[in-house]
């Protein structure tokens, strides 16, 4: 853990400069709006360790794969997120000298992430070896409203000198990712432009043809008043700036404007992508920095008013919370649905930027309930679109007849993830999909969707499943051979209790979804049946089979379901008994003794109560958590919410809030050691969930909304809202009792503490603890 950030409501806040620390804050003060996304680099030049990232949704880079023994079925490529020309560059120089905050002494450093407003903010003064001394105060943000634009205020003002200040204000494309599998470079320049106060470059991939055109403008202002400029222009192959200089006097501040247009060719036509950038920056240059920072802000405003969280009594906990919703709202607003969202958002490069089952299985519950239903409706979208391609994924793996395997990583549909045990093995990720339409149907009411688009995904996926089991002659019962559950600290396991509960949920689903549109559309289930040639009879025969005659490991003695089986042959030892030197075990560990052990890298079998707990008693959910809980190591980010929500259900509610404090500080206090790599973003959406599903009990149960609420010593009260149906609900839960406030939407009908209550419209029910 590394604790240096400062616990703040509404405000992440690093005080004092420790180069130590700069690559994590890069990611923790990362910026984005969902179209673009950046680290928070320093605006001015710094020679010390910098992840540099800028990002631009949806635009990729295949890079050829890269492994040490080639197997059969190996994606050609892996998509990564691609690191994109930067725009935020503004030199400085005092008096000739570089301002570099590795090179001079920084005092009364103020690093300020301002989640309310979604604008990061900068302070120090800066001591350089000239003996000059100044103050620098910088505020930058992507507007959400606007979401081409960067906007950047950037200021100096001299504290013991008067003399020359120049300003230089680029954009920068000689980029790489540090992750470029052979060192190279993905990007070719087309054109660079710089101008009197403006500067463009249109870069383009060198696979795929993706072009970006970023663009700037700028102004400066000597103590509020703008000055006159005549810069110095450079224009070189793929860096364009220009140089002003000004002189300036003790105490004036002098300040630069930065206004900047980041457009790409997924929006715009690639002949007028320059054309269209000149507009987007002058337009921005137009409104103004007061106008397009009050836009933005009131936007954020929007945003938060239906899905904040606010805790009272507990600000590191309140921080955290808003820190995770911030950050997954900064990477997804759901408007279109060519975009998904990667474990790292636009943080860092790692997971390669793409799709994993982390979306359907941890994101699409947060949006389901804190957006509009488009949204979550455009996520399921993306992977109908790319039903076809994962029908040719399994294809490629030997299934036939319209089987569809997802990738486990992706960008298009295609699969991108090379190491076997997963590419092959971690196939749970097709079920996370099927559960997704199910959560979204049961959420929304919007059965429709089923037959629009969700029954061919789940035949599809269904008949993977019903081709990937083995009937064992040995046990008289149907196997799955060979497979990686979420725990990704065991591979090629059989029976893997998840993966095959999973499958044959899949099985009963998609057959009640087909009886859904048959019933409510005949003439849309025969075209799906005729184009998906679905024997009817011979396929739900085989389905139904399997269903009845899955075999699923369990322990005779206890009573336990059996992440896989062999797994008590294992010495069992638990979590408390490792020393804590040795953690994360993946970064100490050889990969065989990590296999031998027991210890769980995140939830597997527990994945599976969460999902489907409506299917035990109490009793058995406790046996399993209090078995499994003990020999998990929660170092995958996926794990310490599910863990927090079953503590919730169990009534164990002091471990439920520490597996919160977990999960939602996970990079705040960067529990995993690896923060410096990029937030995890999909995670954030576990965190959530371990407040509304944990803390709240909110479930759907017969198409209603269910709440048991239970709070945390340490929490006086707190309150959240969520989307249901047509209805906005305001949930506010404290020691004394739990209010609900229908703000949007008719009548409702919801169980609270399993008892049934009608809220009308606009109004409210209030129930106090006995
Ligand atoms: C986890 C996977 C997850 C991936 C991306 C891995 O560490 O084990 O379950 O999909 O990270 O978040």
């Amino acid at each position: 853990m590394n604790e240096y950030l400062k616990h703040d409501e509404w405000c992440v806040i690093e005080e004092g400069f420790n180069p130590e620390n700069h690559r994590s804050s890069e990611s923790i003060f990362s910026l984005g709006n969902g179209n673009m996304g950046q680290r928070a680099m320093f605006e001015e030049h710094y020679s010390g360790k910098t992840l540099q990232g800028t990002y631009v949704a949806g635009v990729y880079y295949p890079d050829k794969t890269r492994v040490g023994w080639w197997k059969n079925g190996y994606p050609e490529y892996f998509a990564k997120v691609l690191n994109a020309p930067t725009w935020i560059g503004i030199d400085v120089k005092i008096n000739g000298e570089m301002l570099d905050l590795a090179k001079c002494e920084t005092s009364d450093f103020v690093r300020t992430l301002n989640m309310k407003e979604g604008v990061l903010e900068r302070t120090f003064i800066a001591s350089m070896s000239n003996g000059n001394k100044l103050k620098v105060e910088t505020k930058r943000f992507l507007s959400i409203v606007d979401t081409e634009v960067g906007m950047i205020r950037y200021s100096v003002t001299p504290l013991n000198f008067d003399g020359k200040i120049k300003f230089i204000p680029y954009i920068d494309a000689d980029v790489m990712n540090s992750d470029s599998n052979y060192d190279e470079k993905f990007w070719d320049i087309l054109v660079s432009k710089s101008l009197s106060g403006e500067a463009y470059i249109t870069a383009k991939t060198k696979k795929l043809d993706f072009h970006v055109c970023m663009g700037m403008k700028y102004d400066v202002y000597k103590d509020g008043q703008k000055l006159e400029m005549n810069p110095a222009l450079t224009e070189d192959a793929k860096y364009v700036s220009n140089t002003v200089e000004f002189e300036v006097e003790q105490d004036e501040e002098l300040a630069i404007y930065k206004y900047a247009g980041v457009l790409s060719s997924l929006n715009h036509s690639k002949s007028e992508i320059l054309n269209d950038a000149h507009k987007v920056v002058a337009s921005a240059y137009e409104k103004g920095y007061g106008k397009l920072l009050e836009e933005h802000v009131a936007r954020w405003a929007d945003k938060w008013s239906h899905s904040d969280i606010v805790i009272e009594g507990d600000v590191a906990a309140q921080q955290a919370i808003r820190f995770n919703i911030f950050q997954l709202n900064q990477t997804y607003t759901g408007e279109d649905e060519r975009l998904n969202i990667g474990p790292k958002g636009f943080t860092g490069e790692k997971y390669g930027g793409s799709t994993y089952w982390d979306t359907e299985a941890y994101c699409v519950p947060f949006y389901l309930s804190t957006s509009k239903p488009e949204v979550t409706r455009n996520l399921l979208i993306y992977r109908h679109k790319h039903l076809q391609r994962a029908i040719e994924n399994a294809a490629k793996l030997g299934f036939t007849d319209g089987a569809a395997l997802y990738p486990m990583v992706t960008m298009n549909g295609e699969e991108c993830h090379n190491e076997w045990e997963i590419t092959f093995e971690e196939i749970h990720r097709n079920g996370a999909i099927a559960f997704a339409i199910y959560n979204y149907v049961r959420h929304t009411g919007d059965q429709k969707y089923l037959e629009e688009y969700g029954l061919d995904v789940l035949i599809g996926i269904t008949r993977f499943w019903s081709q990937r089991v083995t009937y064992s002659q040995a046990k008289k019962k149907y196997v799955m051979l060979g497979v990686t559950g979420p725990n990704e600290y065991e591979n090629n396991v059989n029976n893997n209790w998840y993966t095959s509960t999973l499958a044959t949920w899949c099985m009963k689903y998609t057959q009640e979804a087909m009886a859904f549109v048959k019933e409510s559309n005949t003439n849309r289930f025969n075209e799906i049946m005729s184009d998906l040639n679905f024997d009817f009879n011979q396929e739900t025969a085989k389905w139904n089979d399997i269903i009845e005659n899955m075999y699923y490991p369990i322990d005779e003695e206890t009573g336990v379901f059996l992440q896989q089986e062999g797994y008590m042959d294992k010495e069992q030892i638990l979590a408390v008994d490792l020393d804590p030197k040795i953690r994360p075990i993946n970064q100490h560990w050889s990969w065989d003794r990590i296999l031998r052990s027991c210890f769980i890298k995140q939830a597997d079998v527990l994945q599976g109560v969460y999902l489907f707990e409506d299917k035990f008693d109490l009793e058995t959910i406790q046996k399993n958590y209090d078995f499994y809980e003990p020999r998990t190591l929660h170092e995958s980010s996926l794990s310490p919410c599910i863990h927090s929500i079953l503590a919730s259900k169990i009534g164990d509610i002091e471990r439920a809030y520490n597996l919160y404090l977990r999960t939602s500080r996970l990079d705040l206090d960067d529990y995993n050691k690896e923060v410096h790599e990029g937030l995890h973003i999909t995670s954030m959406a576990g965190t959530w969930m371990s407040i509304v599903e944990g803390f709240g009990g909110m479930r759907v149960v017969n198409g209603k909304l269910s709440l048991n609420p239970l709070i945390p010593k340490e929490w006086k009260s707190y309150s959240f809202k969520v989307r249901f149906r047509g209805n906005l609900l305001n949930v506010r839960v404290s020691e004394e009792g739990v209010g609900v406030i229908n703000e949007e939407g008719e009548n409702i009908t919801l169980f609270l503490q399993d008892d049934e209550y009608k809220i009308e419209k606009s109004s409210s029910l209030v129930i106090e603890n006995a």
